[in-house]
């Protein structure tokens, strides 16, 4: 089965086929199924934003769609960058200047947990909709550690395994991060529909 991901992330293409290729589910870009749309995500929540971005790559494509809204929480900013992670300090910046904004922004003397936060939601062209929502605990680091990952990877810290998610191997990341929990919740969910 071929799902369309309606990202121009290749990274999350990449952690989506790591987890979902065990089960004969293959995702390609958007780009590879000839769609170019870029969904503004209005959504208040990131599972309204997933949920828009797949219905409107599935609209367009006409072949079943998959969206991951993910993001970072920080309990000591009241949740933010919350949905507003990839945008976070305005369009200038780079992964590494928004987590440098992050730390810069981190209140002194405060908790610094965190968690990232996935919603999944695929749309299939009948209608249909399949939800799931992954969840990781960890702490913002106070400067950054490791080289692998993307985004906030470097600055997120877990305190049971004393590493950040950039000194994490993919296979370790998968194992336990937010977008890692909610695919294997989304593919149970999708083992049923496609048996039911
Ligand atoms: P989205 O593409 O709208 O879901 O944006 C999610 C943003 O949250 C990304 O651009 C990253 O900044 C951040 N993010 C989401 N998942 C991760 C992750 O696994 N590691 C690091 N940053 C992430």
């Amino acid at each position: 089965m071929k799902l369309v991901l309606a990202s121009k992330n290749a990274k999350k293409l990449k952690e989506m086929n790591e987890i979902l290729s065990g089960m004969g589910v293959e995702v390609c870009l958007q780009a590879d199924a000839g769609v170019d749309v870029d969904v503004e995500e209005t959504g208040s929540t990131f599972e309204e934003n997933s949920l828009l971005k797949a219905r409107a790559v599935m609209e367009a494509s006409g072949l079943a769609a998959i969206a991951d809204d993910s993001g970072l929480c920080v309990d000591a900013l009241n949740g933010a960058p919350g949905v507003f992670s990839a945008r976070y300090g305005g369009e200038g910046l780079d992964d590494a200047g928004r987590y440098r904004l992050l730390l810069s922004n981190m209140p002194r003397g405060q908790a610094r947990t965190a968690k990232f936060v996935s919603a999944i939601a695929c749309c299939f062209p009948n209608g249909d909709v399949l939800t799931a929502r992954g969840e990781c605990p960890g702490t913002i680091a106070f400067a950054p550690m490791g080289e692998g990952g993307f985004g906030y990877d470097p600055v997120f810290f877990l305190p049971k395994l004393k590493k950040t998610f950039a000194q994490l191997s993919p296979e370790e990341k998968n194992a336990i991060s937010h977008r890692g929990l909610a695919l294997q919740a989304f593919q149970a969910e999708l083992e049923k529909y496609l048996n039911r």
